[in-house]
């Protein structure tokens, strides 16, 4: 039987499909007996399940699962809600394709990795040139299924990859534009601000990430860059005054203190970073959030929009 998919299910439908686990809780009703709470997802979207009444002791439903439902989709609140019958956790024989539950970048990750090295060696300052490259190519293998985000922009596997490579396309063509812009400085920056994602969250090799490390949670992606930077800058020999720009940009590209930047930014090269990486972020939520969207509706609340609906008009 074909999948259904959770943005085509509508109220009313039965479903007897596979989906992953996102979360689990067992919690009490309000009639005192025990239910199970699920949020589940697919590639689609996500939806939230219940099973009622349980008497089940223990459960094996962790998150990444694939369970397979039978059930009923009602509306609860505005959203789907799938009313649980029968759940079981699949098994091999089931032989679920992975690529229906997790969402990829659109692009090969191998050939956006070959694009992103291709912009470093094409950077014509010597010393930006061996830092940009000597800390990709340290961390190829990650870099091929990490998302750029735990949720929210580019939470995808690839996602961290696509992020990069959308950021490095506006920057060569800004450049033409804003023709002051130094575009070493800019290449090297877009490439690097986010490396630290990688060792910020923790993330299987699908692009999930399960939480942010303890460096990450102490210390944010920022932090870690510059230390990464100002390592691989020494061992490297390069520049203080250069190594001092990269970290610059690193530090300032969220702008503001209240998003983790202690500074913002004090040059073209570091503004022009920070806007393109908030160009790609919004662009890409607008995207999704549209995706989820029927036409002639609205989306649900964007909370990294300042909580704005966004509209899909008719055609
Ligand atoms: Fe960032
Ligand atoms: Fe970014």
């Amino acid at each position: 039987m074909k999948k259904k998919y959770i943005l085509d299910l509508n109220p009313g439908d039965e479903v007897e499909d596979f989906f992953m686990i996102k979360s689990f809780a067992s919690k009490i009703a309000s009639n005192n007996k025990k239910y199970f709470d699920f949020t589940l997802y697919d590639k689609t979207g996500e939806i939230n399940a219940k099973l009622w009444d349980v008497a089940e002791e223990k459960s094996d439903y962790q998150e990444g699962r694939i369970i397979k439902i039978r059930g009923k989709v009602s509306e609860w609140n505005g959203s789907n809600q799938i009313k649980i019958i029968k759940v079981r956790i699949s098994s091999e024989k089931d032989q679920c394709d992975l690529k229906d539950f997790i969402k990829t970048a659109p692009e090969e990750s191998k050939e956006m990795y070959k694009y992103i090295l291709e912009k470093a060696e094409s950077i014509k300052d010597d010393q930006l040139k061996k830092i940009t490259l000597e800390l990709i190519k340290k961390q190829e293998k990650e870099l091929l299924y990490y998302p750029a985000a735990m949720k929210n922009h580019h939470a995808i596997m690839g996602g961290l990859l696509f992020h990069i490579k959308r950021m490095l396309m506006m920057a060569e063509n800004m450049c033409l534009v804003y023709t002051n812009l130094r575009k070493d400085y800019l290449m090297c920056g877009v490439i690097l601000h986010d490396i630290a994602k990688l060792y910020e969250m923790e993330s299987n090799e699908y692009g999930i990430v399960s939480d942010y490390t303890t460096e990450g949670h102490l210390l944010g992606h920022i932090v870690q860059g510059i230390k990464m930077v100002e390592k691989a800058g020494e061992a490297l020999g390069i520049d203080r005054e250069k190594l001092l720009m990269i970290e610059h940009m690193i530090l300032s590209h969220h702008n503001e203190p209240e998003f983790g930047s202690p500074k913002r930014p004090m040059f073209p090269e570091a503004e022009m970073l920070h806007y393109l990486d908030q160009i790609d972020a919004r662009i890409y939520d607008m995207e999704e959030a549209l995706n989820q969207t029927k036409a002639g509706s609205f989306s649900d609340k964007i909370w990294t929009m300042h909580n704005r609906k966004l509209y899909k008009s008719k055609e």
